[in-house]
């Protein structure tokens, strides 16, 4: 294109065009320094000595990380999830790794917690310890046709990944903003919000609401260092436990990644992979993410999906007819 017959408008195009140009490249190079050179914040140190962390989902996947790495440094733990037994040889676990932490098992279902009670019932359990660290991560998703998911399992999902989170900040997030250290909450979000997909549309609107939600709430709660957490993919049992690849990461890279960011980011991605994968998503189009997922990864996804799609499934199609029925429409 001849910038020059457009004149004075031709130059502003160029440098507008040379200022998106430079605020990409920026924040590659800052993504950069964020994953590889900066430091680690003492979160012993910023958060106190012999505090608690609570995490919801802590008996399996990233949860059930965030627990190991935590106890390792000295934080004591309480485990929230439903199942009890897990829970229980999680703590036990948690002890081998750190002996001098204490532990608490609160089992708990978060698919309940539009009921009378829910979230008090929790804080009576855990009121006279003092939480430090907070970490909403229990999280379901649902890869499916919109219409044929069971509006059960719609509002269950609504229920753990919105409704339990919300009453949880609600129920701690004051006391925490009175500590004379600094408390921290971690909401856990997905990386889904930055591209959002057909078939996904549920999960994808339940965590961009944990995204907005956290982040508008950091700036009334100053001494809270909040933090939405946008993970891509992670392998475990949600991803069927795929192995780790170029774009999935282990549950250890993943929780290390955001403990790294925490204090520093408001939002984040966490792990240097998923930073690379961030910043390419934010040079392409939606359409070309979409077009690129549909027409070539979508099988594989689906098919990966398929053993969990059956569980969550009470009646209709399962995702293979969804994507039958797809199929033949473009024939
Ligand atoms: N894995 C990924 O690729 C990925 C990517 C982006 C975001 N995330 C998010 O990361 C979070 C953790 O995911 P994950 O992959 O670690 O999942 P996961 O391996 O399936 O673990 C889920 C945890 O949540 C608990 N849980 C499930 N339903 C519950 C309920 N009704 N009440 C209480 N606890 C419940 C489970 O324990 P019980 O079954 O014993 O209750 C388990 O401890 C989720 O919020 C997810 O959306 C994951």
């Amino acid at each position: 294109m001849d910038f020059e017959k457009l004149g004075k408008f031709g130059t502003l195009f160029k440098i507008i065009g040379m200022l998106l140009v430079a605020r990409k490249i920026a924040g590659g190079i800052i993504g950069i320094y964020k994953a590889f050179l900066r430091r680690r914040k003492d979160l012993v140190q910023r958060y106190g000595k012999n505090t608690w962390a609570l995490v919801t989902g802590a008996s399996d996947g990233i949860g059930q990380e965030f627990c190991r790495q935590l106890a390792k440094i000295g934080f004591n733990i309480i485990l929230v999830a439903r199942t009890q037994k897990k829970l229980e040889e999680t703590a036990e676990e948690l002890k081998k790794i750190n002996p001098n932490i204490s532990t608490k098992v609160v089992p708990a279902d978060l698919s309940k917690s539009n009921e009378q009670g829910w979230a008090e019932n929790i804080y009576e359990q855990v009121k006279d310890l003092d939480v430090s660290i907070l970490i909403n991560n229990a999280g379901v998703d649902v890869f499916e046709r919109f219409e044929l998911i069971d509006p059960e399992y719609l509002k269950k999902m609504i229920n753990i990944n919105c409704t339990a989170l919300y009453l949880l900040n609600h129920k701690f997030v004051p006391q925490m903003a009175k500590r004379v250290k600094k408390s921290a909450v971690i909401n856990v979000s997905s990386g889904v919000v930055k591209v959002p997909l057909a078939y996904y549309s549920t999960y994808n609107g339940t965590k961009a609401l944990v995204d907005y939600f956290t982040l508008s709430l950091g700036d009334e709660f100053k001494n809270i260092d909040f933090m939405s957490m946008q993970p891509y993919d992670v392998s475990t049992a949600m991803m069927n436990n795929r192995p780790p690849d170029v774009m999935t990461i282990t549950r250890q890279e993943c929780v290390k990644g955001f403990l790294d960011c925490l204090g520093y980011e408001r939002q984040s991605v966490g792990h240097w992979k998923h930073r690379i994968q961030d910043w390419l998503y934010s040079l392409l189009p939606r359409w070309l993410i979409n077009l690129v997922f549909f027409n070539f990864l979508m099988e594989d996804f689906f098919k990966e999906r398929i053993p969990l799609v059956q569980n969550w499934r009470l009646k209709g199609a399962t995702a293979v007819n969804a994507v039958a029925q797809d199929t033949k429409k473009t024939e």
